[in-house]
């Protein structure tokens, strides 16, 4: 393992995932990776995905934009699995230039990417104002499910498009369609007209972005460069091994890196996943180990638990490793990089989830399906907890044994070891464990 490990080989295709439900703080964890990397990779997921990064006493919220623009020497991909917003892109790149951070040149947009149009939009906020209480999944309402579901009809617009004469025509045509379809259900169709300019603005912008990202990753690769592909979302909301329907429409699983760059399987070199020392969630569906009572309420307040993207207060709850291990297994996790232990100080005892009770059954795996999940109750181990600041540590020796007891049982419960542990928002807030893996 110890070959995967941080920068001792410095050219390693890493994928980095999500292994919980998101908002595991993925974007701070990029950002401190990609300092050693060439490129970094963007495969899936939308303008839904709000990663944190926080250096120098500034904080940045990326949508779009892989995490490691802030980097100079790192190059950035939106791969074609990713749909994007042309408005949102346009004006996340206008907000990062703002702050002296050169984008031209650095960041590309693949041709296959599909487009997120206005219509989307409106069909994503439309119909989960029409969905009964119970039916609604609680989305970003940033148009992500319809935009997909263009895609798998075979009626999306790619990003290529940007760059012909007739992209307005194409647009037009695909708006009457999605008009009639808002009508079918009822909604209102936006019109055309309220859009069509910073539309045209953002495509005479963005079409010089526009590559053939899979042959510039590819090349890259055969000149030995390093790359990191970043996750949005997480494996609970992977629409194949997610809570389905509570879900995303894409994969954020690590195999959706390769589907949604162009690198083949065999040229990626590990996975990492990125675990929150405790488990949050957005958004509607089950989520067995929730606390809604005043330790939810305090994690939700010493993490800062509220959507990154939407503002939307989070659902907190203890550590469920039954969620971890299907990360694990269904990722391939190699190593993990373990979020916000820091909010977990003062708490005592600490929980982890170690298997689900359900209709009289000891459950081990995360089932297939949602409401048979949502009845699941927690079978809890404790464990002691700790007093005192923990963000100032930066070797693992630093910390309390008993915030050292709690990770080895979670390396313990997923089989795979801890290679980096976050403390802190800031980038220098990061313990390397150098080997991998919590020593007792
Ligand atoms: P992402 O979507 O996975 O990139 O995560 P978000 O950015 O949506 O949410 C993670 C939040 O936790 C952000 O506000 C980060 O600044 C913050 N964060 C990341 N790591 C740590 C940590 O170790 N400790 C604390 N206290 N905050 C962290
Ligand atoms: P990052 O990358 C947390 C959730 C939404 C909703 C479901 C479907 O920051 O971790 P969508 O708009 O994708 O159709 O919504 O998925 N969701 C996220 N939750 N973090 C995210 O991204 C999310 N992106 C989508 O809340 O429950
Ligand atoms: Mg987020």
């Amino acid at each position: 393992m110890n070959e995967l490990h941080l920068g001792r080989v410095r050219k390693l295709r890493t994928v980095l995932v999500g292994a919980q439900w998101g908002d595991e703080g993925k974007g701070k964890i990029i950002d401190v990776l990609s300092d050693d990397v060439d490129w970094v990779v963007r495969y899936q997921g939308g303008a839904n995905a709000g990663h944190t990064v926080e250096f120098g006493g500034r904080r940045f919220v990326l949508h779009l934009i892989p995490s490691g623009i802030f980097r100079l020497s790192t190059r950035c991909v939106i791969g074609n699995g990713v749909v994007v917003d042309p408005l949102a892109l346009h004006q996340e790149i206008q907000e990062v230039q703002a702050t002296g951070i050169p984008v031209q040149g650095r960041l590309f947009l693949s041709d296959r990417a599909h487009l997120v149009l206005p219509y989307h939009r409106a069909f994503d906020a439309g119909r989960e104002r029409m969905l009964a209480e119970g039916e609604r999944i609680g989305t970003t309402q940033r148009g992500i499910g319809p935009a997909y579901m263009d895609k798998a009809m075979r009626t999306g617009i790619r990003a290529c498009a940007l760059c012909q004469p007739d992209f307005l025509e194409q647009v037009r045509v695909r708006w009457e369609e999605s008009a009639d379809r808002l009508r079918r259900f009822g909604l209102d169709p936006v019109g055309m007209d309220s859009w069509v300019e910073p539309l045209t603005q953002a495509a005479r912008a963005l079409a010089p972005l526009v590559a053939d990202t899979a042959t510039l990753l590819n090349d890259a690769i055969a000149r030995g460069e390093g790359i990191l592909f970043e996750g949005a979302q997480g494996t609970m909301l992977d629409v194949d091994f997610g809570s389905y329907p509570f879900v995303t429409s894409s994969n954020a699983t690590a195999g959706g890196a390769c589907v949604g760059s162009g690198v083949p399987p065999h040229r990626i070199d590990r996975v990492i996943g990125v675990l929150k020392a405790y488990t949050t969630r957005v958004g509607e569906g089950p989520f067995p180990t929730e606390l809604v009572n005043d330790i939810g309420q305090r994690l939700r307040e010493v993490g800062r638990e509220y959507g990154a993207t939407t503002g939307r207060p989070r659902r907190c709850g203890w550590f469920d490793a039954v969620v971890a291990r299907h990360a694990a297994r269904i990722n391939g996790v190699d190593l993990w990089a373990v979020t916000k232990l820091d909010v977990l100080e003062g708490l005592d005892p600490i929980r982890i989830c170690v298997a689900y009770e359900c209709d009289g059954e000891r459950v081990h795996t995360v089932p297939a399906d949602s409401r048979w999940m949502a009845r699941c109750r927690p079978v809890y181990e404790e464990w002691p907890g700790w007093r005192g600041s923990i963000r100032e540590v930066r070797n693992v020796s630093e910390l309390p044994n008993a915030a050292r007891r709690y990770l080895r049982r979670i390396e313990e419960l997923t089989g795979v070891p801890i290679g980096w542990l976050s403390v802190g928002p800031g980038r220098e807030a990061t313990v390397p464990l150098d080997p991998p893996g919590i020593g007792l």
